[in-house]
């Protein structure tokens, strides 16, 4: 394959649509006899329900129907996410269908009306009286602690060597305990469900990374065949791991849809997003390293505890950086859940590798200077040349590239060693580093590819598009496979009507569905060959040809051959298709595959206010090739901004007498705006992965990771002090 378009920085092919406001997102979507619906959600965190009186509510004007546990619908609870089957599980808690509370938020009425504002006029007369009972809210309460036998398919605990006897008998070491609160998801679109049923078929326009587990849910929950439920979303306007499975609005809408029958929609407010949508759960971790007088670790301890929920079972993988970033012979990491009474704990952008690398990269620079080495220089000492945990080989590790890379662009050189020893006027400087990773995952995939006799193509998938190109990349992958200008090709997704795929999550999208895209266009090879019944290509094996230049041409003849458009003229067709499926290989178990970047940040700290202003910051990353220059560089924008919020900024509150998020809104749960986020760059190694499809990693995710460690590392080298827990507030600075 000829790389024409892919790594080029094309324009997003929706970005015409969403900046005239034409793109349709799901709550966008309406029908004739629309109704809407409001939640009434629980205000303590665990108890049961004692009494709801609806009449007030019932009686309001506009209102169709109070919906609550003694009068909804019997759903069944599917299978949490991470099962054998395909489902969007979020919770086994059976909303609406229990006078249980398990959580401050949770939904207990629905409301539907003519109106949103008769429905949400009604939701303030329903009343609802519980009784309460003692909840854990906290790492330190009494909930129940357990040491998950499993983190995805990984043994969650690996001990190699000794490294308690290690860091013991150490005298260059650092043991120190990190903190990072419960993050909440703010994508600017709100989840949101429009539901219509037609007799004992459901179609849903939701806001999803997942249809097809979307569908399985639904199905499960209302007894349908997966077929008769159609799920959709083209568009997503931010997801980040908090639309990867289905929270409330996903099979309430529905649910309200089949009460009052007629279509529902159903869109969460901000503040019940935080309430009854997953967030990152707060995490607790000791970290201990130690090292020789050269640098070299002797021992490297990560252990911790995070949240989960009590009626699901998340474990952020905090420990997964330690397992491969560095060389040591004494390594122990291990981690462990508390299920709260809180709403479960859900995916937030690189769940694990992001709070994990806030705490090993703040540890690895406190302890660059107790051996007066450079941070920069420490991790080139410790450089692996196999996996130090499983002892596989890596698949294409250019992490020294991206480490030198990020050095030389950001001028780590300007830096003199000693906190507090660079100024600007009053305000202290300080430059921080840290180490970014993220897995490489790939999981199946399904597309089809139809080229027609007009000489175009359309290319099918059922993934999703929330913000980072899909549908370009995409497009930019099919059209080089095939030959083709970019302008002839177009990429359809984000329907169960189109072929499979999994859920865009774990960076792991664009890779999995051009592994599909790939194996159809090599089917459509054979499907065009057999149309081929005279000319050139006449009598001619698959092996023989070549997809090239939007046709098929000879292998031992370059120049011999014909485009689809002039095959499918001459057979009398107007097109030709196949579709394929393809499964991941076996590379994941050969190889030790992530991607790497190295964080670097500039600092201004104001001595006497504790503010932190980053003036600068700089990712440079390994990510295999990069398939469209443009979407890849806002990824790791977007990335690093997130983590500059994770560093500084956010934080849920919640009220530890009701268990209430009390900043449920993004006027006081503060995300960086223009304002807080400097001049960032972003750069990339390129070197194609040999073992990925295209070459590519994931990036969606890699960029987040280190940003909040190369904050707190150049906030310590501004002003000598150290802060081990996010966000670095002034109070915690001072
Ligand atoms: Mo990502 S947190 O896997 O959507």
């Amino acid at each position: 394959m000829s790389t024409t378009a892919v790594g080029k920085p094309m324009d997003r092919v929706d970005g015409r649509l969403k900046v005239t406001g034409a793109a349709r997102y799901a709550a966008e979507h309406d029908y004739p006899n629309l109704a809407h619906a409001v939640l009434v959600t629980s205000t303590i965190s665990k108890g049961t329900i004692a009494e709801v009186v609806t009449a007030a509510a019932v009686k309001a004007r506009g209102v169709a129907a109070v919906v609550t546990h003694k009068n909804a619908p019997k759903m069944k609870v599917p299978e949490p996410f991470g099962g054998e089957k395909p489902s969007a599980g979020s919770t086994t808690a059976p909303v609406l269908n229990t006078d249980q509370v398990f959580w401050f938020g949770q939904p207990v009425a629905i409301v539907i009306a003519e109106t949103l504002e008769q429905a949400r006029h009604a939701a303030q007369l329903v009343r609802v009286t519980y009784q309460e009972q003692p909840a854990n809210l906290t790492l330190d309460s009494a909930g129940k602690v357990t040491t998950p036998k499993k983190i995805m398919t990984e043994a969650t605990t690996v001990e190699i060597g000794h490294a308690e006897r290690a860091l013991k008998a150490a005298t260059l070491k650092v043991d120190a305990v990190y903190e990072t609160p419960q993050f909440n998801h703010n994508a600017i679109e709100l989840h949101a469900t429009v539901a219509a049923w037609d007799g004992g078929k459901l179609t849903v326009h939701d806001t999803a990374q997942f249809v097809f587990g979307v569908q399985a849910d639904l199905a499960t929950r209302f007894g349908l065949k997966p077929a008769d439920v159609r799920a959709l979303a083209p568009l997503v306007g931010g997801g980040f791991g908090g639309k990867g499975v289905a929270w409330p609005s996903t099979y309430l809408a529905p649910l309200a849809a089949k009460v009052v029958g007629r279509p529902v929609k159903l869109v969460l407010a901000r503040d019940q997003i935080y309430g009854c949508v997953g967030g990152r759960p707060p995490i607790r971790q000791r970290v201990a390293v130690a090292a020789d007088k050269d640098g070299k670790l002797t021992a490297l301890i990560q252990a911790g505890r995070s949240a989960t929920g009590t009626t699901n079972q998340f474990v952020e993988q905090f420990t997964f950086p330690a397992r491969h970033l560095y060389a040591c012979p004494n390594i122990y990491l291990t981690q462990e859940t508390i299920a709260l009474d809180t709403c479960p704990p859900t995916f937030m952008r690189a769940p694990g590798e992001c709070p994990g690398t806030f705490a090993l990269e703040s540890a690895l620079d406190e302890l660059s200077y107790q051996l007066k080495i450079d941070p920069v220089r420490l991790r080139q000492i410790n450089e692996p040349d196999k996996d130090p945990t499983t002892g596989a080989p890596f698949s294409n590790r250019k992490y020294q590239e991206a480490l030198a890379l990020g050095a030389e662009k950001f001028g780590w050189n300007r830096r003199t060693p000693e906190p507090r020893s660079m100024a600007d006027g009053r305000m202290l400087v300080g430059l921080g580093m840290a180490t970014a990773t993220y897995p490489v995952y790939r999981m199946p995939g399904s597309a089809r590819v139809a080229v027609s006799a007009d000489g175009t193509a359309v290319v099918q998938s059922g993934c999703h598009e929330m913000g980072m190109g899909t549908a370009t990349a995409q497009t930019q992958i099919a059209a080089d496979l095939l030959g083709l200008p970019v302008e002839k090709v177009r990429f359809e997704l984000g329907d169960t009507n189109l072929p499979f795929a999994m859920v865009a999550g774990g960076s792991s999208q664009t890779i999995s569905v051009a592994a599909a895209v790939s194996a159809a266009v090599a089917e459509l090879k054979g499907v065009v060959l057999k149309l081929a019944t005279a000319g050139p290509l006449e009598g001619l094996k698959p092996a023989a040809v070549a997809v090239r230049d939007g046709g098929l041409y000879r292998t031992d003849d370059p120049a011999s051959g014909e485009s689809f458009a002039s095959i499918l003229q001459r057979a009398g067709r107007k097109s030709a298709e196949a579709k394929a499926e393809v499964m991941p290989g076996a590379e994941m178990q050969k190889w030790s595959m992530h991607s790497y970047g190295a964080q670097f940040c500039e600092v201004r700290v104001d001595p006497d206010f504790g503010t932190v202003r980053v003036v600068r910051f700089v990712g440079a990353f390994d990510v295999g090739r990069v398939m469209n220059a443009k979407t890849a560089r806002s990824q790791f924008l977007g990335g690093i901004t997130m983590g500059l919020g994770m560093a500084l900024l956010e934080e849920t509150h919640r009220d530890g007498r009701t268990g209430r998020i009390v900043n449920a809104d993004l006027a006081e749960y503060m995300v960086p705006v223009h304002a807080d986020v400097p001049a960032i760059e972003a750069y990339w190694v390129g070197d194609p992965d040999p073992h990925t499809p295209m070459g590519a990693h994931g990036i969606g995710e890699i960029g987040i990771t280190g940003v909040a460690a190369a904050v707190a590392n150049a906030v310590y080298h501004a002003t000598g002090r150290r802060v081990r827990r996010v966000p670095i507030t002034p109070e915690r600075l001072l």
